[in-house]
């Protein structure tokens, strides 16, 4: 072989390497089973729910995982704010959703329902100025940095030797010694370039992963230094066997609210595992809330100045985004907006980019004065105890009044279907009307087609990439007893269908795959 052959080949292996999906860190693998492919955050859902969720609902519907909220000991705050499980205490499991027991049997019963269970881990800080008692009872102190729980002192938290700023406080984010090195919002700011630190964080990861979790979510991963992450991983164990094969490392995913421009980016975190790609909810809402045409998303992903699609995980909602706490209420998309949210996720759920994870919310009342939502601190439905209140599904699939349960709605369960279904196969047959109706396929697989024309009826013949037969629309119906229980979709031998969608409508896509055929 000459020369220049040997440099082709090379090319050749390296695009092969791309196109087999490998991604570049070992840590980005969310472990899914079987062709499982969509996470659901239960926001604070008590333990013992989850499991039995995982067993009535998540696994059967096909979800691959949950992303839990934060389970060790935190503050306790007045009126019990949702934020208080962001401010640790130790690390300790036990919360109102539940104790260590109830936890690690949770932790089976979902793994064996094909669910996997990833923990929201909180290791940049500790709580607030205030002192009190934790949901374990541990005592603490912020002021003089005491806790004992750990226990924690004053020489294990950034000071005026590493933090440059005179308050300590974090003032221009985009720095990233002070982004690292002071404090975020008040909340007392570990050292994790103390061996000792390390060892901690590190004992409290690996109680999880020994109970059998397949990852974490790293909360505030900007605000860590990405060496100090990888002197952690580094004491971490692999996966417990019983679950996943050995060796298997723990699939991280950082946050790391990154839109462009100088600040700390995305790319410094992908050799950890996964970013929270944060370009992808704001480029869809502005999308969908007609600032940007529906036709351009047909390059949606990289070529949007996003991270590699290995290197993602992407949402629509989020606890934060929901409250304005990260974006802006009014273009953020949640169950507020129902019939936004469904079309949004729909399209996350179709499109083939990053690991792809959908909300679950309880319900509170939304007060926006000038822009904030006055009531945004609320915690989760609770009784006069201040317990967290059970859910309890019924038969039609809702939820009891306090928790939305977005993962239960059809269009958003089927969608889930629909992701699982389409797994590796790429968009064919994209089709748009040069504005805001469009359509694809994953392969021979499924098909969608969205009409956010405002007032227009989209009607018309598309190629579906699919084989002839009789599809249950999966956003009006189901296949049940092998009839579709709403509208069917009719795609001939050259795999063409005839599509209507009213934008005015409820409905204003339609989706159909292989498996909800009659
Ligand atoms: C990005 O989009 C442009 C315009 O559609 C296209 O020419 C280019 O090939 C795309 N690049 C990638 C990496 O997808
Ligand atoms: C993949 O997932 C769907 C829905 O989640 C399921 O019905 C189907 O049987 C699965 N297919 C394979 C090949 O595992
Ligand atoms: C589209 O839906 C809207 C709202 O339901 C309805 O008022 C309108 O008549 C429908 N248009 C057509 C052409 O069916």
């Amino acid at each position: 072989m000459a020369f220049n052959s040997y440099i082709l080949l090379f090319f050749a292996l390296v695009a092969a390497h791309f196109r087999c999906g490998l991604t570049n860190s070992p840590y980005s693998h969310p472990h899914f089973a079987g062709n499982r492919s969509v996470i659901v955050h239960l926001m604070q859902w008590k333990f013992v729910d989850i499991a039995a969720e995982c067993e009535r609902f998540l696994g059967p519907f096909g979800y691959g995982g949950i992303q839990l909220s934060p389970v060790n000991e935190h503050a306790v705050l007045g009126n019990r704010p949702w934020y208080e499980l962001y401010q640790p205490v130790s690390y300790r499991i036990i919360s109102r959703s539940g104790n260590e027991a109830e936890f690690k049997d949770m932790v089976h019963r979902c793994n064996k329902a094909g669910v996997r269970i990833y923990v929201d881990a909180v290791l940049n800080h500790m709580t607030g100025a205030q002192e009190g008692s934790g949901t374990a009872g541990s005592h603490y102190n912020g002021n003089s940095m005491q806790y004992p729980g750990v226990p924690f002192g004053p020489n294990d938290f950034h000071g005026h030797e590493s933090c440059p700023t005179s308050d300590l406080e974090i003032h221009n984010y985009d720095n990233a010694q002070e982004a690292r090195n002071c404090r975020l919002s008040g909340l007392r700011d570990l050292k994790q370039s103390s061996e000792y630190v390390r060892t901690k964080q590190a004992e409290f990861l690996n109680k999880l992963i020994d109970a059998g979790v397949a990852g974490f979510r790293f909360d505030a991963s900007k605000h860590m230094w990405p060496g100090d992450l990888e002197a952690i991983y580094g004491k971490l164990h692999s996966l417990n066997t019983a679950y996943f094969p050995s060796n298997s490392k723990p699939f991280v995913y950082h946050e790391v609210i990154y839109y462009g421009g100088n600040g700390i980016k995305s790319s410094e975190y992908t050799r950890l595992g996964r970013a929270i790609e944060f370009h992808y909810y704001r480029e869809l809402a502005n999308v969908l809330r007609h600032h940007n045409q529906l036709k351009w998303l047909k390059t949606f992903g990289q070529n949007w100045s996003m991270v590699p699609s290995d290197d993602a995980l992407v949402m629509v909602d989020s606890h934060d985004m929901q409250r304005g706490h990260t974006g802006t209420l009014g273009l953020n998309i949640n169950f507020f907006e129902p019939k936004l949210l469904k079309v949004a996720t729909a399209f996350m759920l179709a499109w083939p980019y990053g690991v792809t994870r959908v909300m679950s919310s309880y319900h509170w009342n939304q007060k926006i004065q000038n822009g904030h939502d006055v009531n945004d601190w609320m915690g989760p439905p609770s009784d006069s105890h201040g317990n967290i209140l059970s859910v309890k599904p019924n038969a039609d699939l809702t939820c009891n009044k306090e928790w939305v349960c977005e993962h239960r709605w059809r269009q958003i369960h089927n969608m889930v279907a629909f992701r699982n279904i389409a797994g590796s196969e790429p968009v064919t047959h994209w089709w748009d009307n040069g504005d805001y109706e469009i359509a694809c396929s994953r392969g021979n697989k499924a098909f969608i087609a969205l009409n956010l024309q405002p007032g227009q009826t989209l009607h018309r013949t598309l190629q579906t990439g699919l084989p002839k037969g009789e599809y249950c629309d999966l956003v009006t119906g189901n296949l049940k007893d092998g009839k579709c229980t709403g509208s069917t979709v009719h795609v001939d031998q050259s795999g063409n269908a005839e599509i209507t969608i009213n934008s005015s409508s409820d409905d204003d896509f339609v989706a159909i795959h292989v498996h909800a055929k009659h």
